[in-house]
């Protein structure tokens, strides 16, 4: 008796632990949430009119209460199953369960008095000759719960199906005790069976939060390399040269980051991540140009020092024109990280560059990887002021350019993988 009555006080802590957490978990539906509490409250009720009826503190004078508890008990039970198909998400369980609870009430209320299905005499609660009605719903119940399972089962595709089995496996053996020990606990499983079923749901729903996460991110970035696309060809419908250039050197400079990581250089920097953006944003570097008139981009031959100067505030605004266009489309991280490849690509290394004349490591690190891109794709190139190098001629201008133009380290980089730019 003492192990009967530790069972009934652990589930009905277990069922009160869980309802705390139902009713502080987000992740389910208004719906399910009631069908939940539903459930443990169901077993809940069952397990103190188990306590109510066996904790040895019986006396004749409490027979009426008692057997109102018990009737309230055996209609509620086999209930169970219902309540418990109802949070395993299955629909239109509302109706089965009213009709459930009604014929159970109507049987339980009309075999009570005259002690069928279980009686309070001298000596406390005892079974009653058709105690089989009892059993008989409590049959049905599982019947209807294991039809539900295997509904449930298949609805999620048989995902997790062992975890279905294991619940489906703990009810039946439930069943054990009412009938071979005559003790009425079968609720005991079942209250173990929604803990586990809740816990696996709450998996369910977290894989699901987590496919949505990461379907929203996938989109997020769509529609971030749409926008950068989209930028870059308004580029290109200004100057056809600098079109097809924001395209090339972004094919370069994922190149050159790869190559650099290789290569070990600047890992406290350098990463996939890195690498994603320095692709995605590179072919933005040239976005400021939007503000240089028609007549200095399209200029044959080369620029008077006063269009030059003209020219070189492409770069001091192309960090302002990004966070114009970009705000609110993308993260902090990312804007910044567009704004500096925009801004510093001229910078040169020595501290000679414009439009701020930073150098060394001060120059941060995509715009430096930017110049080398920037500068080589234009060497190698047509353009309208002069006639291509040739790839060995543009490789030497870069080697020289190294400690003076561009950062030594990466010029190092782009020397040792030289025929991946080719
Ligand atoms: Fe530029």
């Amino acid at each position: 008796m003492t192990f009967y009555m530790s069972a009934i006080i652990l589930t009905e802590l277990m069922m009160i632990a869980m309802t705390l957490h139902v009713l502080h978990y987000s992740g389910f539906t208004r719906e399910q949430k009631t069908w939940y509490l539903l459930t443990f409250s169901a077993v809940m009720l069952c397990s103190a009119a188990e306590f109510a009826v066996h904790c040895g503190a019986y006396d004749p004078k409490f027979a009426i209460p008692l057997t109102i508890l018990t009737v309230l008990q055996f209609s509620v039970a086999p209930l169970l199953g219902v309540l418990f198909s109802g949070a395993l998400g299955l629909p239109g369980q509302k109706k089965i369960a009213i009709w459930f609870i009604a014929i159970n009430f109507a049987v339980e209320t009309i075999a009570a008095p005259f002690g069928l299905v279980f009686s309070f005499g001298e000596d406390g609660y005892s079974r009653g000759r058709l105690f089989l009605i009892y059993e008989a719903f409590y049959f049905v119940s599982l019947v209807y719960l294991i039809v539900s399972m295997v509904r449930v089962g298949r609805r999620f595709r048989n995902r997790d199906a062992r975890t279905i089995a294991m619940i489906l496996l703990i009810l039946i053996a439930g069943i054990i005790p009412m009938t071979v020990f005559k003790l009425n606990i079968t609720y005991i499983a079942i209250a173990i069976g929604a803990s586990l079923c809740y816990i696996y749901y709450n998996d369910l729903v977290q894989q699901d939060i987590q496919a949505e996460l990461v379907a929203n991110q996938a989109a997020l970035s769509r529609m971030q390399s749409h926008i950068i696309t989209g930028l870059a060809s308004l580029i290109e419908n200004r100057d056809v040269e600098t079109g097809e250039h924001v395209l090339r050197t972004g094919a370069f400079v994922e190149t050159l980051t790869r190559d650099a990581i290789k290569d070990g250089v600047y890992l406290d920097q350098l990463n996939e991540t890195f690498v994603s953006k320095m692709t995605t944003l590179a072919p933005m570097h040239d976005i400021g140009k939007i503000v240089v008139s028609d007549k200095i981009l399209r200029k044959p031959g080369r620029l008077t020092s006063e269009e030059f100067e003209e020219m070189k505030k492409h770069a001091a605004v192309g960090g302002d024109v990004i966070r114009e266009v970009l705000e609110g489309v993308t993260d902090e991280d990312y804007l910044s990280f567009a704004a500096d490849i925009a801004t510093y690509h001229h910078e040169r290394w020595d501290g000679t560059g414009y439009p701020k004349g930073l150098s060394g490591e001060k120059i941060p690190l995509a715009a430096r990887i930017m110049a080398i891109a920037d500068v080589f794709d234009a060497l190698v190139s047509e353009r309208c002021y002069k006639e291509p190098f040739s790839f060995e001629e543009s490789v030497g201008i870069i080697e020289d350019g190294a400690g003076t133009q561009f950062d030594p380290q990466l010029v190092g980089v782009f020397l040792r993988h030289r025929s991946e730019f080719r």
